[in-house]
């Protein structure tokens, strides 16, 4: 059966139309932090002061590549939140550096709040040639201090970036260990060590 031209026309019309409606329908949803304000439920340490972005968190969560201007703020931002430490001294102890960075428990729901955070580097990094199980989302840190040597400003440049890994990457997915007060100062010193100390297992 041959059909009527007017009927094809239409035909076409109605499947146009659909299409477009069709593209309507998939157009983003606008209001994200909405829907996750409305669905997530306070627990424990994990309170809903959580979804409130500071300026660097919301400047890397356009959802677009941070332009140039963008990215000097995210590090001049995060550059002045450094703090070193009271004392001057950045190398604690590696032995307590590697429990911190083998532990990823901390800040969950589920996690007593008066216990120390882990560092979780780890989960991100190679480290000590021995440890077999780690990530590979950061670059290896493996022989870090025998490779670096232990000059003031190496050791400047590694603890400030421990510190606020966005001082130097802006939108870096490593956690601001000392911005975000996840890991203390001991902690910190400890990690330090675990890169640095030459009969650390990092450097063998
Ligand atoms: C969620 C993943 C993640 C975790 C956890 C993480 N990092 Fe990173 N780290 C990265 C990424 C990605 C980079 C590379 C981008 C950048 O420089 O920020 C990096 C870079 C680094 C650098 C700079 C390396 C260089 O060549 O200068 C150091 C040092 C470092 N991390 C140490 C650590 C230590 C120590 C820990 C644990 C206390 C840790 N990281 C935890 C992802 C992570």
């Amino acid at each position: 059966m041959t059909q009527h031209p007017f009927i094809r026309s239409l035909a076409l019309a109605i499947s146009l139309f659909g299409l477009t409606a069709q593209a309507a329908a998939a157009k983003p949803e606008p209001d994200v932090a909405k829907v996750l304000q409305q669905s997530f439920k306070e627990k424990g340490q994990a309170g809903l002061d959580r979804l409130q972005q500071d300026e660097t968190q919301a400047a890397c969560s356009t959802g677009k590549p941070v332009q140039p201007e963008a990215a000097a703020k995210i590090i001049a931002t995060n550059q002045a939140s450094v703090r070193d430490p009271a004392d001057g001294q950045y190398l604690g102890d590696w032995k307590a550096g590697e429990k911190v960075a083998q532990s990823g428990t901390g800040r969950q729901f589920s996690d007593d709040p008066a216990k120390p955070s882990g560092g979780n580097c780890y989960a991100c990094h190679q480290m000590a040639e021995k440890e077999i199980a780690y990530g590979t989302i950061g670059p290896s840190l493996k022989h870090y201090g025998k490779l670096r040597g232990t000059s003031e400003p190496i050791l400047k440049y590694t603890w400030a970036k421990l510190y606020n890994a966005q001082a130097f990457m802006p939108c870096s997915l490593m956690p601001r260990f000392g911005h975000k007060d996840i890991l203390t100062e001991q902690q910190l010193k400890d990690v330090m060590a675990l890169l640095f100390d030459a009969s650390s297992p990092v450097n063998q």
